[in-house]
Formats: structure tokens, sequence, C-alpha cells
């Protein structure tokens, strides 16, 4: 059984193939309309989330499908002490897919063993968010044109932004790829995501000034600072406002470099970057509703054929 728990679960023809039926949905959206029909997706949020949440009932519901779940631990039954994998045994019996948050790290890997249909990761912790990153691939291989040869700016709390340790691990699989760190000392990404790059050979380079590194950049991939996973408040407020990109600092930038951001923003990006053409954040919400109808669609088509690749019943079933 596939499941998406990190974005190397998927190889990069996978990836390709993702991206690619996510295009042509996008082109065609009435084609798919009936792909999902009869199946039901459960979302699992044991965390807060609007648009990871909304888009996955909105990709299965654009499908023809059905949904069901929780949008916070409070109104599930881990109040009663019910375990995680006991949720999972119980939910798997009524869907077809289940897409899940946690606060813990490794609680969807962990929710993967006990399940009968296919698992996907919608952020657990700090850790890793593999839609997210599916939804930026799409972003940048439609508005640059390619994967790979980019250099990618990281900027902000590069420490517990899962979507940034995922974004990391998929675009260091593509040739020619550089990145820039831009963080505060404390919010550094963390040691065991440096040590795999090191062990790749993937150029990369850490600075605490956004300015400096401005002309150089494919990418500007901007990030809030995750409040919630703070030990005490006053370092968060110390940290929060370390870089606002504003126009001013957009006139360093390369004509066609792209501003991204995963959001929820908070003041990370000035609102009056919004209109200008480099800032794509919002047609990446848009990406993240058709990548996750394809991979809906990809997981429960393998799931239903028993098959262990995604796509090998492409033909067969016609999408
Ligand atoms: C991100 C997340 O939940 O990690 N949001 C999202 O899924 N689009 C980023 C964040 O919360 O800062």
């Amino acid at each position: 059984m596939r499941h998406l728990i990190n974005i190397t679960d998927l190889t990069c023809a996978e990836i390709d193939s993702l991206l690619d039926l996510a295009d042509r949905m996008m082109k065609a959206p009435a084609a798919y309309r009936e792909t999902m029909r009869g199946r039901i997706l459960a979302t699992l949020f044991f965390e807060p989330s609007t648009r990871t949440r909304l888009s996955f009932e909105s990709a299965m519901l654009s499908l023809g499908g059905g949904t069901l779940g929780f949008a916070s631990a409070d109104s599930s039954s881990a109040t009663k002490g019910e375990s995680l994998t006991d949720t999972i045994r119980t939910v798997s019996a009524y869907t077809d897919v289940i897409a899940m948050r946690h606060p813990k790290e490794g609680a969807p890997l962990a929710a993967s063993f006990k399940s009968t249909v296919p698992i996907i990761n919608a952020g657990d912790g700090g850790h890793n968010h593999p839609t997210q990153t599916l939804t930026d691939l799409l972003t940048i291989r439609q508005e640059k044109g390619r994967l790979h040869g980019m250099t990618v700016g990281v900027c902000g709390d590069l420490k517990f932004g899962r979507t940034v340790h995922s974004l990391i691990s998929a675009m260091s699989r593509y040739p020619d790829v550089k990145f820039v760190m831009i963080s505060p000392q404390e919010l550094r990404v963390p040691e065991y995501v440096l040590a795999e790059m090191r062990k790749k050979n993937i150029p990369y380079t850490e600075t605490e000034r956004m300015e400096d590194v401005m002309p150089s950049l494919d990418v500007l991939y901007m990030t809030r600072v995750q409040r919630e996973r703070f030990f005490n408040e006053a370092d968060y407020v110390r940290l929060k406002d370390t870089y606002i990109l504003t126009e001013d600092k957009l006139q360093a930038a390369r004509q066609d470099m792209i501003v991204m951001h995963p959001l929820p923003r908070v003041n990370e990006i000035s609102t009056r970057v919004d209109d200008d053409p480099r800032a794509v954040y919002f047609k990446q919400v848009r990406c993240g509703r058709f990548v996750r109808m394809a991979l809906i669609t990809a997981l429960v088509h393998a799931a239903e054929a028993g098959a262990d690749t995604l796509f090998a019943q492409e033909e067969r079933n016609e999408y």
C-alpha cells in the first residue's frame, strides 16, 4: 500500500507524472468530475489549518468524491484518550484515503502502519509537509518552466518550518539546484537536513541578511515564524519580525525571480508586494487544489489495483 509520509516516498518520475496530471486537471477540470465518484476522503486534523484541509476537501469534491473528518483534536475521541492507531483503524474502515495533520513528528508514519487505506501526511509537527511541497513544485514548474538549475532562497523560520524541510529534500533531487538559507542563528535549518545536503553534495550558503543575497535568487520562499512551536513567547516576539519583505527590498531582485509563501502570512511580506508580478503565493494556493486532486487520484487508484507503483495502471484508468 502506497502512502505519502515524506516527499522522498515518491520517485522523481512519480512526481513528474503527478505534476503532469495536475496540469491536465487544471486545464480541463470537467473531465475529472467523476474520477473519485463513490470514494471518501477523511481529513483528520489534530492541528489547525485553513488551506491544507480545505484544499484536500475541495480536491476530493472536485473529483466527485465525498469527505468527512474533523478540524481539531478537541472534536475527536482523542479527548477521551483514544490512541491515534485506534482512531486510524476506525477511520480506515469508513473511508478510501486519509489526509492527516498532527502536532507530533512521526504521527502519520505511525498511522500508516495500521491503516488499510493510503495515508497522506498533511503536516507533522516541525518535520515534513509533502503535499505543500508538491504544491510548491507545481508552482515553480509553471512559473519558471523547470525545476533544475535553480537558486532557491528560503527565508524565515527554517528550524520549525516543515514546508522548508520538505522543499529542500525535494529540490535537492534535481540537477544544479543551490540553496541560500536566510534566517537568524536561532532559527537555522536543523542539522539533520544540512547533513543530508552535505552527503549529497548539494551547494548551500547560510546568511542572516536577506538584502545581500536577493540579486542571486530565482525563487524566494518566505515563511512565517512558527509561534506554536516555540517554548517561550518572549523568543517568538523577539524573532517574529526579523524579515519583512517590502517593495524596497524587492528592487534588488531579478525581474524573473518569484516570491513564494506557503501561507498563512503574518507580517513577513508587506501586502504592497502582493501586486508585484513576481508575487505568486496566491497562484500557489490554486496549485495546491489541483496537485491534491492528482495525488488523491493516483493513491486511490494504486490502492484499488493493489499496485505498488503510482501510475502503473494509468492507461487502464484513462486519467
Ligand atoms: C504551512 C504549514 O502548515 O506548515 N501552512 C500550509 O500548510 N500552507 C505553513 C505555516 O503554517 O506557516
